[in-house]
């Protein structure tokens, strides 16, 4: 047992069951910024009013700062006191202005949380209880309040004065000092207040609302980056269009400013009429932006503009609500992308994005369940089983009520909870009564943790077949024991001989542990498909064979299905020669079957050929065993490369010359032309490198230079560094592309990657400093299966010490790094007790976050 003589032994624990309603409400709040990087003084005056029949004080939230001054209705009071970090305030009366002075200091948070400095500017980030950092304040989502912010600042460094809301006034002090007003006519949660200051320059649009309302458009950066915006501004009208039209929801404001800042923990945030976004999310063109990047930019500039009505006009109640704006708004995001380009590729990546991030979360130490019941830090809550896995759910909602029921649902959950703090009941009882359905049993989704379980079995009789169906729910940290959730499965069956359907795709709602579905009027032996489109976030076992698979792969009529059966079969090849039986025949067919049907457009192509990741193989296994993992894919790639390599050779080819364009075909191209050349490689041809160089070197664009280099970088050749090096040399001005130079090299399955990344950690342009070029390194490196976990441990050690080390900067994105240790009970006893040993270190450390601590110990519970 852990014996740990820390301070965070017994660290707080924030329960659900525990809420109650606020004592005060804050109807109205003033700031004054006399805004300084080293200096900051903040005047809040609060309009408070009690709430309810009590005799409490008032408690204000504060964290790191004291109190200049607290006056009560205009006159100084000194019996004030501070709590913990809260700062209580006798009251006498049923209402008062409350008006309390602190100074900040933005130049030293490094923490990222509450006002501080990124890049020469001063930006905020407040969620989730960052507001506290800025002044006093009961910073919780319940609490909404009107706000005006007066800001001043230097002139000459600070030109832009930036808040929520619409501007109201400006002017010029005499001391080289100039200030501006903004006033947010909507009531809102501490969490959503922003405001920037900066040296920035703007690239405008405007939009017409379906009502006709003129909505100005900013989207403010450092002027050499203005050229970048273009794409994130088409994105963001593209979006706005699609909310009124998908659900009828309209914007609000006269403008909507998003500000991009280099320094950022997650992606972006949806602050009230101004956004902040990582700049990654907003910079790109084709020269320094993949495919990826471009697509991932609108998803998040879609993300935090739809936040304005899930999130921002309807807010949370409690933290532990959190998902009832995430996974709705995820699922809002999903649905944009899916309308943009191919529906089918965008679910692919969605599930295998579920697959990579969000089952290992759910059968690991720090499974919860979508909607918790306790944290200690709120910030080790922005997971992927809030965000991901409650976008599945909404999306599990609206598959049971149709796209009617569903869209009255919405409008009716929009309608009712407009202008409160809601919970995720809320939602869904507007589904119930929007869609006329009953969800008493669905909503065990938001309190069960685990990935559910279905093993399926099909058995056939002349014209008829019997669909069995058995359903468990694994236990999880704190649920040993659990009921059994609906699942909604698409399921249909095809003709083992002709391939064409014997039977409508039906709606299968699995709600017990065993059932059994009956098909009758079966022409031929029936192929079975099922979960189709992943309609329900589960894992599926079934009994279907390499040829049903293979058939599948070949026949499905729905593309996702296709996908799925062929990852199966590869799933099904791999884990059993890593188990030491390799047969690559079904497969190798298989994935020549799917290169050569002409009617598949390429980027489907491209996701279907290419070999479930290293550490989704070990998820199948009952101990991971990352180099036989490593090494079955490697030769189940080799063989593909070689058995098909006139067909590789050919889509390569298909690929060339045409000039870059982001458009469906274009982004196709591209990806399959990065996959043939990754097998080109695989098959060992000896004109592997000298192709991929020459990618590298005569690319147009980020997507296939990138493509080009992840593939030389897994290499041992000579040209590796030589493009590494070119790659440094031409970006090393670029953070953003300088990100995928570390990151190219963390994720290289070289049997060197481990020395290597220790070494980029001593690189000059590597700092623990910036998020983004943390992750890109330690973060990346966590995720790399076999470098991360090689025997002697030192992986494990490297990711402890560079984590010690950022938590005493930045405990939020510390904490992210953590859970690849905590994967210790997946791995043999050696490599589990030393992830334990460092994971004993981590929870050891004096003076520990307790983000991290929060982590750690659960980790080795
Ligand atoms: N609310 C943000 C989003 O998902 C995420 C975020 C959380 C950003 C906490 C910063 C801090 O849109
Ligand atoms: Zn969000």
């Amino acid at each position: 047992m852990l014996d740990i003589q820390n301070s965070l032994a017994h660290p707080l624990v924030i329960r659900r069951e525990d809420y109650t309603p606020p004592e005060w409400l804050v109807p109205e709040t003033k700031l004054a910024f006399d805004l300084d990087p080293s200096t900051t003084r903040v005047t809040a005056t609060l309009s408070v009013q009690r709430n309810g029949d009590h005799a409490a004080p008032l408690r204000l939230d504060g964290a790191g700062q004291k109190p200049l001054s607290v006056t009560v209705d205009g006159v100084a009071i000194n019996d004030w006191r501070i709590a913990g970090e809260q700062l209580v305030i006798p009251l006498a009366g049923a209402a008062h202005v409350v008006e309390t002075q602190v100074e900040i200091a933005p130049d030293r948070n490094t923490q990222l949380m509450g006002l501080y400095a990124s890049g020469g500017n001063l930006c905020t980030q407040c969620e989730a209880e960052g507001f506290r950092r800025i002044t006093y304040f009961p910073d919780r989502p319940d609490v909404l309040s009107v706000y005006s912010v007066r800001m001043t600042a230097d002139k000459k460094h600070f030109p832009v004065l930036l808040a929520n809301g619409d501007p109201v006034e400006q002017g010029d002090s005499d001391d080289g000092r100039h200030w501006a007003t903004w006033h947010d006519p909507f009531p809102k949660p501490s969490y959503l207040f922003a405001l920037v200051a900066g040296d920035l320059a703007v690239n405008r649009s405007s939009f017409t609302t379906m009502s006709g309302r003129e909505v100005s458009l900013g989207i403010w950066v450092r002027e050499a980056d203005l050229p970048k915006t273009d794409h994130a501004l088409k994105a963001l009208e593209l979006a706005m269009a699609w909310d009124e039209t998908t659900y009828g929801r309209e914007y609000d404001l006269d403008v909507f400013n998003i500000v991009a800042v280099d320094d950022f923990n997650f992606g972006a945030m949806e602050n009230k009429g101004l956004n902040i976004f990582n700049s990654r999310y907003i910079l790109a063109d084709p020269d320094t932006a993949t495919d990826y990047d471009y697509d991932a930019i609108a998803a998040v500039v879609a993300h935090e503009y739809f936040h304005n009505w899930s999130g921002n006009r309807i807010t949370c109640r409690d933290w532990f609500q959190l998902s009832l704006k995430e996974g709705f708004t995820v699922y809002r995001d999903q649905g944009f992308s899916a309308d943009q380009g191919s529906r089918a590729v965008k679910r692919i990546e969605d599930v295998r994005g579920l697959r990579a991030s969000q089952f290992p979360e759910d059968s690991g130490p720090l499974a919860h369940p979508v909607r918790p019941e306790s944290y200690q830090e709120i910030s080790n809550f922005y997971t992927a089983t809030i965000y991901n896995k409650g976008a599945e759910l909404i999306r599990m909602m609206a598959a049971i009520l149709g796209p009617q029921g569903f869209r009255a649902g919405t409008d009716l959950y929009f309608d009712r909870y407009d202008g409160t703090a809601a919970t995720c009941e809320d939602f869904v009882t507007s589904m119930e009564e929007g869609g006329k359905v009953d969800l008493t049993q669905f909503r065990l989704w938001y309190s069960q943790a685990g990935t559910p379980r279905v093993s399926a079995s099909l058995s056939h009789e002349g014209d008829r077949a019997t669909l069995r169906l058995a359903q468990q729910v694994p236990a999880t940290p704190g649920q040993p024991v659990k009921s059994p959730m609906v699942l909604p499965l698409r399921v249909k069956l095809f003709g083992a001989e002709s391939g064409a359907a014997l039977t409508d795709e039906r709606l299968v709602l699995f709600d017990d542990t065993l059932d059994t579905i009956e098909f009758e009027g079966l022409t031929e032996r029936p192929v079975l498909s099922i979960n189709r489109g992943f309609s329900a976030p589960v894992v599926v076992e079934s009994d279907r064979t390499a040829a049903d698979l293979a058939f599948l792969s070949a026949h499905d009529d729905d593309p996702f299905a296709r996908y799925e059966a062929m990852q199966q079969l590869m799933l099904d090849t791999l884990v059993a020669s890593a188990g030491g039986h390799a047969d690559h025949e079904a497969v190798i067919a298989a994935v020549a079957n799917t290169l050569a049907n002409t009617d598949l457009d390429l980027a489907f192509v491209a996701e279907a050929v290419l070999l479930p990741s290293e550490s989704f193989i070990g998820d199948q296994m009952a101990v991971v065993d990352p180099d036989a993992i490593f090494r079955a894919r490697e030769a189940l790639r080799r063989d593909l490369g070689t058995r098909l390599e006139a067909q590789w050779r050919q889509a390569y080819a298909g690929g060339e010359g045409q000039p870059y364009a982001y458009t469906p075909e274009g982004k196709g191209l591209r990806r399959l032309r990065t996959v043939a050349l990754g097998y080109i490689a695989a098959s060992g041809a000896t004109d592997a490198a000298d192709l991929a160089f020459a990618q590298f070197d005569l690319a147009d664009n980020m997507t296939d230079r990138m493509g080009a280099l992840t593939t030389l970088v897994s290499s041992e050749s000579e040209i590796c560094t030589t493009a590494l090096d070119i790659f440094y040399s031409q970006y090393c001005d670029n953070p953003l592309v300088l990100d995928k130079w570390f990151q190219a090299q963390a994720q290289s399955s070289r049997d060197d990657t481990g020395a290597i990344v220790a070494g980029l950690a001593e690189h000059a342009d590597f700092t623990l400093t910036n998020p983004n070029r943390a992750r890109s390194l330690i973060g990346a490196f966590g995720a790399n299966q076999r470098a991360f976990n090689t025997a002697d441990g030192s992986g494990y050690r490297f990711l402890a010490d560079q984590l010690i080390a950022l938590d005493r900067l930045n405990p939020q994105t510390a904490a992210k790094l953590l859970p690849p240790l905590g994967r210790w009970r997946r791995f043999d006893a050696a490599r589990a007790g030393l992830m334990r040993a460092e994971l004993e270190r981590i929870v050891r450390t004096p003076g520990l976050s307790k983000d991290v601590f929060e982590q750690a110990s659960k980790s080795l519970e």
